[in-house]
């Protein structure tokens, strides 16, 4: 088994790749030929989310290695996520099927709530959506047979125990900022206790967030210590 076929079973018995590609701030056309290379070298694990705007390039790309006959749907795994706005009261649904739409899929294998804060569509003013309703939404998606399994990002432990005290679906995976500066021992320990899959993002200490922009166009940089090579 090559260290990308390797996989971890989630609390559902839905089995998921170790390792897999991040796609963040990847163009389109980057995404394109970065997804083909990855999905033919090995990888199954494909990382998206919808604030990252390259769903419609994966969905193409991923077709085509699917009708080419290079991999079948069900040997892959897809992870997308809901922003901000996503898992406002009563969204969550049909902004898991507009990214099945630009996926040109049937359903994802992991469908994250990318953070435990919802705003409206430009980001101006935060909506109070309690994480437990989050979460009820996320428990409908995964009944309707959408994704295979849900989860959360950057949701902490208080977050994520609120969640599974609602008393439906537990969470199946939490993806966190994660790396050597940032070990997340307690985070790690706490999933653990409660069956929840970690996964790690930023893996390399994430270089390329200093000069990343929302598409609402605000900046989500590090503190100004952070990287100062990158800065000059
Ligand atoms: N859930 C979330 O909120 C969230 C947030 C961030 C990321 N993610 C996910 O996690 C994925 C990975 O995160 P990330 O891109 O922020 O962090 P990362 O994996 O820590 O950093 C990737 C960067 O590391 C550099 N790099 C890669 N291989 C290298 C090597 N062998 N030697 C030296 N540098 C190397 C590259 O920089 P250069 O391009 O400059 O070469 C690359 O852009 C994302 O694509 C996304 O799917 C999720």
């Amino acid at each position: 088994m090559s260290s990308s076929s390797a996989t971890i079973t989630l609390a559902n018995g839905v089995k998921m790749p170790v390792i897999g590609l991040g796609t963040w701030q990847s163009s389109p056309e980057e995404v394109a030929a970065a997804v083909k290379v990855a999905i033919r070298t090995g990888y199954r694990l494909i990382d998206t989310a919808s604030v990252y705007q390259n769903e419609e390039a994966i969905g193409t790309a991923i077709k085509e290695l699917i009708d080419e006959g290079v991999v079948k749907r069900e040997d892959l795994f897809i992870t997308t996520k809901a922003w901000t706005h996503e898992i406002a009261p009563g969204r969550v649904e049909g902004s898991l099927r507009a990214a099945l739409k630009k996926l040109q899929l049937d359903y994802v294998d992991l469908y994250l709530a990318h953070m435990p804060a919802a705003f409206n569509d430009d980001m101006s003013e935060h909506i109070n959506s309690p994480v437990e309703d989050v979460w009820r939404q996320f428990d409908a998606v995964y009944n309707a047979g959408l994704t295979k399994a849900i989860g959360v990002s950057n949701w902490n432990n208080e977050q994520i125990g609120r969640a599974n005290a609602v008393g439906v679906t537990p969470v199946h995976n939490s993806q966190v900022e994660l790396h050597l500066f940032f070990p997340q021992h307690d985070h790690v320990e706490y999933c653990k206790a409660h069956n929840v899959v970690v996964t790690s993002y930023a893996t390399l200490g994430s270089p390329g967030r200093v000069h990343f922009t929302l598409p609402t166009g605000h900046m989500a940089g590090h503190p100004e210590d952070a990287f100062p090579n990158e800065r000059k």
